[in-house]
């Protein structure tokens, strides 16, 4: 029976795939829970939002996402507690930059309490999902692409607003080795770096490849004019440390506004921890691994929360990082994770119940 809730219309699935997933051993982002919640723009404005079962969406192979590539998204996380509330982190941020995303696309803003009230009831209904074991939480995708029909190259008139919901284990595995591209961008000045469009991420692929061929995870971007600075990490922002303070690059242009940057910068700074904010040449970064003063680097994100990197590579020559026991990604890692999953007090406001 449909019914409403938070005045979103619920339509449940016939049967759950609860009872298949192994809670004690997930992956990232493979098994997806009972519902979605789907919301359609057409005429001109986007209809109200319904949290339905999950289901394959049908489009038009003359749909403008497959050929122009109008997509966005978004990646949160929800947690449950021990007392089986559930938590998101700084959600607004997510509404908020889902729409900067797709203004840069030309797709059309979605009203702020379509996302949150869709997102709450979604999370509401499939929260027996939402998993408890430490380092596991429900990966909340929520998207917008182009389902208009037409091959003129112009935008769209038709538009899909999903939000899809995977029960995850950690992003790496462990430690990851990087490369720092010489070669190949992800962005631009004047580009759509700032915004997460689909297209960034499939333009990555092919080098990241290559990188992973050569025995590396990932790419750290550098960039896109003499490949001197180090901008990004993959789907992570990028964080050094030389001696005793702490560096990551200015978001601009070509860098996207992590969340999880902006987070670890507060907790950092709270902490005493020096924090600069400022362009890192590749050469200073290797050199400090050649004298002795790199001491961490790591990748922050969503989806990667803090990871740790090994060691890097840079014109055929691989440089190791020491392991530190008294390192900052651990506590930074912590202090974040412990403040996401309410087991930590929130001084900062972060935490958003649902
Ligand atoms: N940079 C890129 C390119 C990303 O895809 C992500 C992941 O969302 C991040 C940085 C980290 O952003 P956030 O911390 O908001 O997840
Ligand atoms: C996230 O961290 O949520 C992201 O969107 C990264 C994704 C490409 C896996």
């Amino acid at each position: 029976m449909n019914h409403l809730v938070n005045d979103i219309e619920v339509i449940k699935s016939k049967a759950t795939k609860i009872h298949d997933v192994d809670f004690d051993n997930l992956a990232f982002g493979k098994v997806y829970t009972d519902h979605m919640l789907e919301c359609n723009f057409k005429n001109g404005k986007w209809e109200e939002p319904k949290v339905v079962p999950y289901q394959p969406i049908i489009l038009d192979p003359s749909a403008k996402i497959f050929h122009y590539g109008q997509s966005v998204f978004e990646g949160m996380k929800a947690y449950k507690d021990n007392n089986d509330d559930v938590w998101l982190f700084r959600p607004v941020d997510n509404f908020k930059r889902l729409n900067i995303s797709s203004k840069r696309l030309a797709m059309p803003e979605l009203p702020e309490a379509y996302f949150m009230e869709g997102l709450k009831t979604l999370l509401q209904v499939d929260k027996d999902w939402i998993p408890k074991k430490e380092g596991s939480s429900l990966y909340v995708r929520p998207f917008v692409f182009a389902s208009g029909k037409g091959f003129h190259a112009s935008p769209a008139d038709e538009y899909k607003f999903i939000i899809a919901c995977a029960p995850s284990g950690a992003y790496f595995a462990g430690k990851i080795k990087v490369l720092i591209e010489e070669k190949y961008s992800r962005s631009a000045n004047g580009g759509v770096g700032y915004a997460k469009a689909g297209g960034n991420y499939a333009g990555q692929f092919y080098p990241t490849q290559l990188a992973i061929e050569k025995g590396y995870n990932q790419v750290i971007w550098t960039d896109d004019v003499n490949h001197e600075n180090i901008e990004e990490a993959g789907a992570m922002n990028i964080f050094i440390r030389i001696n005793d303070t702490l560096i990551t690059a200015p978001t601009s242009d070509r860098i996207l506004d992590g969340i999880t940057r902006k987070s670890i910068i507060a907790i950092a700074e709270d902490k005493g921890i020096p924090v600069e904010v400022r362009t890192i040449k590749v050469h200073e970064v290797v050199e400090a691994a050649k004298n002795g003063s790199l001491k961490e680097m790591f990748g922050a994100g969503t989806a990667a929360v803090v990871s740790p990197i090994s060691g890097f590579g840079y014109k055929d020559k691989d440089f190791s990082l020491p392991e530190l026991e008294n390192n900052y990604a651990s506590y930074l890692k912590k202090r974040i994770t412990d403040i996401q999953t309410n087991k930590a007090e929130d001084p900062f406001g972060w935490r958003y119940k649902v």
